[in-house]
């Protein structure tokens, strides 16, 4: 007789990591960015990648990187703004001596320049580098180019926005891009990726003050925004189907990834969020059902959503409220298309949800229910104006998310939120 020992199934946490490290087996092609990234590979600029929190920048490089034989190092501009320089992190990211050598520098370093014991020893292993020990920078760059050979190397400036509040090293950044334009530095090869949310980026353009000539430095990839409707399904089955080796049922398999793909707008760490909390849901018979979607709503709604909830929740009019304009506002602008909307749109949008049969009904008050829900203070903003004060768009992308999964249409089509006892 064979005895089949199979592997332990894996868990959910073990699969869904919607805040975790980099997981190659998770990662899900992203294909027109990484296309868009392999053609400005092959140009000599450096380059931008931005996109909101959560969209998925941090995994694209990560694997494109990875995949195309690119050495990188990550300097993470959150620790550099912790500790006030940029330059001690770019070192620290090339050379991550254990044991705190690299605090050995700044000994040295205010005792008269040099580099730390250790890193000197690795630069001069390297031969073909001997660099002046009193530029750090140049020390850390040519010694990653000896750690590359001959290949492409990339230093990565990820989370741009934590340095916009401190001008010392935004100046710090604007230098070190413009030095690499030096001949020293320039037979290295060793080119920059910034990495950054869409206002960290714009922020630090208006705000340095020799911007033009940092950015003729700078190439900007795609945007990196939510996935498209086939990376999103992907994502679905190569977590529960191939990972988990969960059935998704048959009948309802076209339903159940729609679902995800809207309650989430397709944004990959919110996917993994609610993902990780359907995967619980259908732990003890390792399936996904229709009926299980409910029920991670709900769980979702309660936990990653939950700041979200309470904000939309102290927007909605009481029930007893003869016309929910405010209500009905809030339930359109959960299915709008686009990032911003007129209130023009909205209205249209009312029009038809609600009063399909009466293209004549007068629908007052949208415009009134989008400031209000633009107001801060009281219950707390959910939209704000854009910049040419025109048009709304959500303050965060949560909003979107909990408005799709909270608000439902009742009896008489009342907005209602999903019931109450359950959050
Ligand atoms: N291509 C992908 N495939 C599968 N999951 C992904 C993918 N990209 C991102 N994710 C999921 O989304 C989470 C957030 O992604 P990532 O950290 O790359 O976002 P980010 O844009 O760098 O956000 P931030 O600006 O907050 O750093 C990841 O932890 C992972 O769970
Ligand atoms: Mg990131």
């Amino acid at each position: 007789m064979v005895l089949m020992i199979s592997e332990p199934k894996r868990r959910p946490e073990e699969v869904f990591t919607p805040r975790g490290e980099f997981n190659p087996r998770m990662y899900t092609p992203r294909t027109s960015l990484e296309s868009d990234f392999r053609t400005k590979l092959r140009q000599s600029s450096h380059l931008v990648l931005y996109g909101e929190s959560g969209c998925g920048k941090s995994w694209l490089y990560r694997s494109f990187f990875s995949q195309n034989a690119v050495m990188f190092k990550i300097v993470n501009l959150a620790d550099a703004s912790r500790n006030g320089k940029i330059t001690p992190e770019i070192l620290r990211a090339v050379n991550p001596a254990p044991g705190g050598q690299l605090t050995g520098y700044d000994t040295k370093k205010s005792a008269g320049g040099g580099l730390p014991g250790v890193a000197t020893a690795v630069l001069e292993q390297t031969n073909k580098y001997i660099v002046p020990a009193d530029d750090p920078l140049r020390a850390a760059i040519s010694l990653f180019r000896a750690q590359a050979g001959a290949g492409a190397a990339f230093l990565v400036f990820d989370n741009l926005e934590r340095i916009f509040e401190k001008p010392a090293l935004m100046e710090e950044l604007a230098d070190i891009i413009t030095l690499a334009d030096d001949d020293a530095f320039l037979q290295h090869k060793v080119r920059f990726l910034i990495v950054g949310v869409p206002s960290g980026v714009r922020e630090y353009f208006a705000r340095t003050p020799s911007h033009r000539t940092v950015s003729n430095r700078l190439l900007e990839l795609q945007e990196v925004s939510r996935m498209s409707q086939q990376e999103a399904e992907a994502l679905v089955v190569r977590g529960f189907e191939g990972e988990l080796e969960y059935k998704i049922e048959a009948v309802d398999r076209f339903d159940i990834i729609r679902h995800i793909e809207w309650a989430t707008d397709r944004i990959p760490q919110a996917m993994q969020e609610y993902c990780l909390q359907l995967a619980f849901v259908g732990e003890a018979t390792r399936t996904v059902t229709k009926v299980m979607l409910e029920q991670a709503d709900d769980v979702w709604l309660k936990s990653s959503l939950s700041s979200a909830y309470t904000v939309v929740e102290g927007q909605l009019n009481e029930r007893d409220t003869r016309v929910q304009r405010r209500n009905q506002v809030l339930y359109v602008l959960g299915r709008m298309d686009g990032e911003e909307f007129k209130a023009a749109q909205v209205e249209a949008k009312v029009r038809t949800l609600f009063y399909p049969n009466e293209p004549s009904a007068t629908i007052g008050g949208v415009p009134n229910a989008l400031s209000e829900l633009a107001l801060t203070g009281g219950a707390g903003a959910v939209l704000r104006k854009t910049p040419k004060g025109d048009a709304y768009m959500f303050l965060d992308p949560q909003y979107r998310m909990c408005i799709r999964v909270m608000l439902k249409l009742g009896a008489n089509n009342a907005v209602e939120k999903i019931a109450s006892s359950k959050i």
